[in-house]
């Protein structure tokens, strides 16, 4: 990627980091720094902070960092380039063309014609004449053409390789096919042949209306019964949401959170238009973030079944921690809410949505049907579960309703329940503490390091190797520092990503002295988080002068030349054995 680097500190002149965050996070001032709450993990104490002499940002919680660019990939889910993209618009600058970034998007923008194309394929077939079961099928489960084009459905035949020959007469190559999981390649004849055969065909679509997947249905009984597409270059499917893309443009900030492709079709064409569904997954939290940005509301509408119900309570949990406001929508009397709409129609599921519980009430409902309250036993298990669950409440008036309701409900004064719901609140804030006391120990030994998977072979050499590349982040003209110039090379370090650190402050040098972090799209964010945090850990301590980096860099050189004089080999071992004898003697 070579954007130049005019471009680059003119962009980031221009977006300047305070003002970008601010429009997503409530920013305070803290000393020469802005502090708030982190949007990419769930706190209430501010440890998100911005850094205005050098315009970084850096999550003391949850690791997370980087300059503007990086908190918009991270922010708005989205490519280094299109992060670019984003912020030159919003300072009316124009990205130049460089024939690297040209290429990558001119890839997506195929797999977006590719999958368009596939689309029209599919829907054409559903309303040819000798495909006339699968329309009878989608006919028959109650969907209008009209729905059927609003969602672009279609039919994808029975044969093995009507789409794929399709797509290469129209010139994608059989790799593109491949990697936009719209074939396979035979191991025997190394041939492609379609994926999908004989199965409703519903397309995905992205929020700017590209089509970036399938889900493929199965007509009538048969397994698997969906088949979905996998990632590929355009399509991700714990960040993207089926029907989104309508549903966003619903005014009232709600929700309705479906299982099943089936379930949003029926509901928009019934005219709940706000109704949308993960795509074959469990709800992920990035998919949570991306409902809080469009709804402050969530009607959670999963299937009937135990399946569905297991499903809520954590979708619960964790559309709370987004501080997106969950109502529990229950469709007795049918498995899932396309059945529903089906059976008793749209008004009643009108009245279901309006009589639908608070997540609160419905957990009581749901643990009160448990247990028989005339049971001293069983009404302690019930006070107990419930003391619990309140304990999770944050809001004080919430628990407060509630606590009196459970009052009423047990004939058990008020004032113990709350008092009990207080004792849990403070054992599971002592040990959210422990946790995290323990997470910080684990991160600190280097267990489970995603960024920097080497760092757990040696520990010390690698800390040392942070400070040593947080001291050159900071003072960049040490680079040019003799003795530092002649210690300090690749060799020197012994993981494959501080090498890479290394590598790229030499080749970002001089932007790095004029004050920019700026390493193009070298790094991911969760790296350059790492990158942010050996500056930020580095600028706590006192004493950052060159002679603790000549120190630190002598150290890490003795070290790496003890590695390679010891390189197993039998010349090695008879060298140490020399030297051995030569200091004995
Ligand atoms: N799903 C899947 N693979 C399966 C079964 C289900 O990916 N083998 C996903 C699909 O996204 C599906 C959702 O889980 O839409 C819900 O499953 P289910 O309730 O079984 O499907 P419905 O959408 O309700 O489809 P139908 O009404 O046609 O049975
Ligand atoms: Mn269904």
């Amino acid at each position: 990627m070579a954007l130049p680097q005019e471009f680059l500190q003119e962009l980031k002149a221009r977006c300047n980091i305070e003002d970008v965050i601010s429009q997503y996070v409530q920013l305070k001032r803290a000393g020469s720094n802005l502090v708030g709450c982190c949007p990419f993990h769930s706190e209430r104490t501010p440890s998100f902070t911005v850094f205005r002499n050098n315009e970084n940002f850096y999550c003391f919680g949850c690791g997370a960092g980087g300059d503007v660019i990086t908190f918009t990939m991270k922010m708005e889910n989205v490519d280094y380039m299109t992060a670019i993209e984003h912020l030159a618009a919003r300072a009316g600058l124009t990205v130049p063309e460089d024939p690297s970034s040209i290429k990558a998007r001119v890839n997506k923008e195929r797999y977006f014609e590719m999958n368009k194309l596939a689309a029209r394929f599919f829907y054409d077939a559903l309303i040819a004449p000798e495909n006339q079961q699968a329309l009878n099928y989608i006919s028959q489960r109650g969907l209008s053409l009209q729905t059927i084009k609003r969602f672009g459905i279609g039919y994808a035949d029975t044969s093995w390789d009507s789409l794929t020959g399709y797509l290469m007469s129209k010139g994608f190559e059989k790799e593109e096919i491949r990697n936009g999981f719209l074939a396979g390649v035979s191991q025997k004849t190394g041939r492609l042949f379609d994926y999908f055969r004989g199965r409703i065909m519903f397309p995905i679509f992205d929020l700017s209306g590209n089509v970036i997947a399938f889900g493929g249905r199965i007509i009538g009984d048969g397994t698997p019964k969906y088949l979905n597409s996998s990632d590929t270059p355009v399509f991700k499917k714990s960040r993207n949401l089926y029907a989104l893309n309508h549903a966003k443009n619903n005014t009232d900030s709600s929700l309705i959170l479906c299982e099943g492709y089936m379930d949003v079709v029926a509901l928009q064409q019934a005219g709940f238009v706000n109704a949308v569904a993960t795509l074959g997954t469990a709800l992920t939290s990035e998919q949570t973030r991306i409902i809080a940005r469009y709804a402050n509301t969530v009607y959670l509408c999963y299937d009937s079944d135990e399946a569905g119900q297991r499903a809520s309570k954590r979708a619960i949990d964790m559309l709370g921690e987004v501080g997106v406001k969950v109502k529990v929508v229950t469709v007795e009397g049918a498995k899932d809410p396309d059945e529903y709409i089906k059976k008793y129609g749209k008004t009643s599921f009108e009245k279901l949505l309006r009589g639908s519980d608070g997540h609160i009430e419905y957990t009581i409902k749901n643990i009160s049907a448990k247990y028989n309250l005339s049971v001293p036993e069983q009404k302690l298990a019930f006070l107990d579960e419930c003391c619990n669950m309140l304990a999770g409440v944050a809001s004080e008036i919430e628990r407060e309703i509630f606590v009196q309701r459970i009052s009423v409900d047990t004939g058990i004064s008020a004032e113990i329940i709350r008092n009990e719901t207080k004792k849990r609140q403070q054992k599971s804030r002592r040990q959210a503490e422990r946790n995290a006391v323990r997470d910080d120990i684990n991160k600190s030994i280097g267990y489970g390091d995603r960024v920097n998977a080497d760092s757990a072979k040696n520990l010390s050499t690698v800390k040392k190797e942070e400070n040593l590349l947080g001291l050159f982040l900071m003072r960049p003209e040490f680079i040019e520092n003799p003795t530092l110039s002649n210690l300090v090379t690749e060799d020197i370090f012994g993981c494959e990503f501080t090498k890479k650190v290394w590598r790229e402050i030499v080749r970002n040098a001089q932007a790095l002295k004029e004050g920019e972090t700026t390493f193009g799209d070298a790094f991911t964010p969760d790296e350059m988080g790492r990158i942010t945090q050996m500056t930020v850990r580095r600028r706590e301590l006192a004493n950052n002068s060159e002679s603790v980096a000549i120190e630190l860099a002598e150290s890490l050189k003795k070290e790496a030349d003890r590695k390679k004089d010891d390189d197993g080999s039998e010349e090695s071992f008879f060298k140490r054995i020399e030297e051995l004898k030569k200091t004995k003697k």
